[in-house]
């Protein structure tokens, strides 16, 4: 099988190009991303590879299938960036439902420790010699209450954890899982009553802009919010709003709804044009990070031996059991 790989960063390459050829596979590793300047590299491949970032239309999709390719290999969990209605009947898409839960949640609850306690500005003042901790007061998670949205697999890790830390735990998730020891509540309650608010469900139209001003109302004062999964979920100038207002204890952020083209690249000597992220970097209760969540040795190896199981039963017939489908 022939695989045009895109948006290839180094670190991909570590798994990716000896597993690869293990599988007797012709990858091509281009760094560019994927999209309507650069699918005419997909001409003479089997299948393309693609990331968060690189977004598929149903235009795109219609070239792809023109080209004959056959497959779209989802390096991601998540799939919101390719339109999988266009493809049904057309191409087949393929992801990496779970690599490693854990290394999101892990990363989500390290977010919320570091905007709590200021451990991002601690850092910095420290290698001032600036040892005053003036600014630097946080909060007990202990018997606070996490509100989790989306009990899937990130989820329920996250779950694990806030139990961990003593915090008890609300979740709402339109499919409750009932072997979990979590209290379900609606989302108005988990709103409410949560002082940690952690999203985990996928972006899709119910989804979009689900943390809103109203949603923004209704949160206690002081609350924590941290966004792991996709940027689309908060509706960033509400946000904006609720941090100006002071609503927020801390933020952290390692989606964000305008990250494409942005997250993952060097810009640090360019003028930032998006006034949002501008914006977000100034609040000191902010942390925001480039898409992350997901970056561990142990996930980066089983996004590559998922990616590469998946395209191995696409060429011999074997079930596909990680084609995606819309609910
Ligand atoms: N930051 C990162 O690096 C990173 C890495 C992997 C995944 N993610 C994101 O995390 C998300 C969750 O991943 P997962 O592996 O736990 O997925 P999953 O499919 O195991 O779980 C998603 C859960 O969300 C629930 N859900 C669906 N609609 C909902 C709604 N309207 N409200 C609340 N919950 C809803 C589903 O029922 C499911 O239980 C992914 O969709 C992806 O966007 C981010």
């Amino acid at each position: 099988m022939k695989i045009a790989f895109f948006s290839t960063k180094p670190y991909d390459k570590i798994w990716f190009e000896p597993m690869g050829k293990d599988y007797g596979f012709d990858i091509r590793f281009y760094e560019v991303p994927f999209n309507s300047d650069t699918i005419y590299l997909a001409k003479n491949y089997d299948a393309i590879c693609v990331f968060v970032n690189d977004y598929i239309t149903a235009e795109m999709i219609e070239a792809l299938y023109e080209m004959k390719v056959k497959a779209i290999l989802l390096r991601s969990a998540g799939f919101n960036h390719v339109d999988i209605k266009a493809a049904e009947d057309k191409i087949i898409v393929l992801r990496v439902p779970s690599y490693s839960p854990e290394a999101v949640a892990e990363f989500a609850i390290g977010m919320i420790l570091t905007v709590n306690r200021y451990i991002h500005k601690a850092y910095n003042r420290t290698r001032d010699f600036n040892m005053s901790l003036n600014g630097l007061m946080g909060v007990d998670l202990y018997h606070k209450t996490a509100g989790i949205i989306g009990t899937g697999k990130i989820g329920q890790a996250m779950i694990r954890i806030c139990n961990g830390f003593g915090m008890t735990v609300l979740a709402y998730d339109p499919y409750p899982n009932n072997k979990l020891e979590v209290d379900y509540v609606e989302l108005p309650e988990l709103f409410e009553k949560s002082d940690v608010i952690s999203l985990h469900c996928p972006l899709t139209s119910g989804t979009k802009h689900v943390i809103n001003k109203n949603s923004i109302e209704m949160m206690k004062d002081g609350v924590y919010l941290v966004n792991t999964s996709r940027g689309g979920l908060i509706d960033t100038d509400a946000l904006i709003e609720g941090l100006i207002q002071g609503k927020f204890g801390g933020v952290g952020l390692d989606v964000y709804e305008e990250e494409e083209g942005i997250f993952y690249e060097d810009r640090s000597n360019e003028i930032m044009q998006d006034e949002n992220l501008a914006r977000l970097m100034t609040f000191p209760n902010v942390l925001i990070t480039s898409h992350m969540g997901f970056f561990t040795k142990e996930a980066m190896q089983a996004i590559a031996i998922e990616t590469l199981e998946n395209a191995y039963a696409l060429e011999n017939g074997l079930p596909l059991v990680n084609r995606t489908e819309i609910r």
